[in-house]
């Protein structure tokens, strides 16, 4: 039994984005769902994706999530990218009554790895009202070096250090399908089921790894007991029903051991 409850709450670059149009924010999305978490009165953590402004911009210069001497002049406008869209998210929560606090990724990891004081600290403030929104960014690796830190793997990071009591992927399609074909939802997933999935192929912009890296890190959460729902965020309620417990449409990935 926990404590205390926190969600975890990942906002795609899908849902909060339009991905096929560069820079472009889907503002009304964003204000649904901030609409939605001001109604639901629980500890959250939030982590965007980058959609059409980080993916856009991370194409242009070439860089991915292998850590390598990118271009530092592009390190510089894939970060910008993602400060603007971050402001545009919070600024929306702030419009509805949240108490958004931005937090670049960087602020609590070193390259990949988490710093255990300050992400507490994140965890604090989440249970005192304020609601920390970070996401997937550029990250200094050392030297020359950097990456881009997916907020994919921001989830699986903050899931394994904070243990939420809620983990919440929001995406554009309704869950997880069977396949691309019949596009049938499959409504709970186990750990041993993965292989049974068939991926379509990510797009061309999306230089994490699309669906299959959200599959992949949603696995890995499960796979530290802890049951991981995927749903619609352009389906706000979706949302707070997930956090609530009483997901109607949507994948769950049950929770367990490997
Ligand atoms: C991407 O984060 C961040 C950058 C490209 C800088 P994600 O990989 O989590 O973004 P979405 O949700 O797939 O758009």
């Amino acid at each position: 039994m926990l404590l205390h409850k926190l969600a975890l709450i990942k906002l795609g670059g899908s849902v909060v984005t339009f991905k096929d149009k560069p820079l472009a924010a889907n503002a009304a999305a964003i204000e649904n769902i901030s609409r939605i978490l001001a109604q639901v009165d629980v500890p959250a953590i939030i982590v965007h994706g980058g959609g059409s402004f980080g993916h856009y911009r991370s194409m242009k210069y070439e860089m991915h999530t292998k850590p390598a001497a990118y271009d530092v002049h592009g390190v510089s406008v894939v970060h910008e990218s993602m400060i603007a869209l971050n402001q545009i998210i919070v600024n929306s929560m702030i419009r509805v009554g949240l108490n958004p606090y931005g937090i670049p990724p960087s602020l609590f990891t070193t390259g990949r790895k988490p710093i255990a004081a300050k992400l507490e600290q994140v965890h604090t403030m989440a249970r005192s009202k304020a609601l920390p929104v970070t996401f997937g960014d550029v990250v200094h690796m050392g030297a020359k070096k950097y990456s881009i830190l997916s907020g994919d793997a921001l989830m699986t990071i903050l899931a394994k250090m904070l243990r939420p009591s809620r983990v919440v992927f929001a995406t554009n399609v309704d869950g997880i399908f069977k396949d691309m074909e019949s596009k049938e939802l499959l409504t709970e997933i186990r750990l041993g089921d993965k292989k049974s999935i068939a991926f379509s192929k990510p797009l061309d912009a999306d230089v994490t790894g699309g669906m299959q890296r959200k599959v992949t890190e949603a696995f890995k959460i499960a796979s530290h007991g802890m049951d991981v729902l995927m749903v619609n965020g352009l389906v706000p309620e979706r949302i707070a029903e997930a956090i609530g417990g009483t997901l109607r449409t949507g994948t769950v990935v049950k929770g367990g051991k490997r």
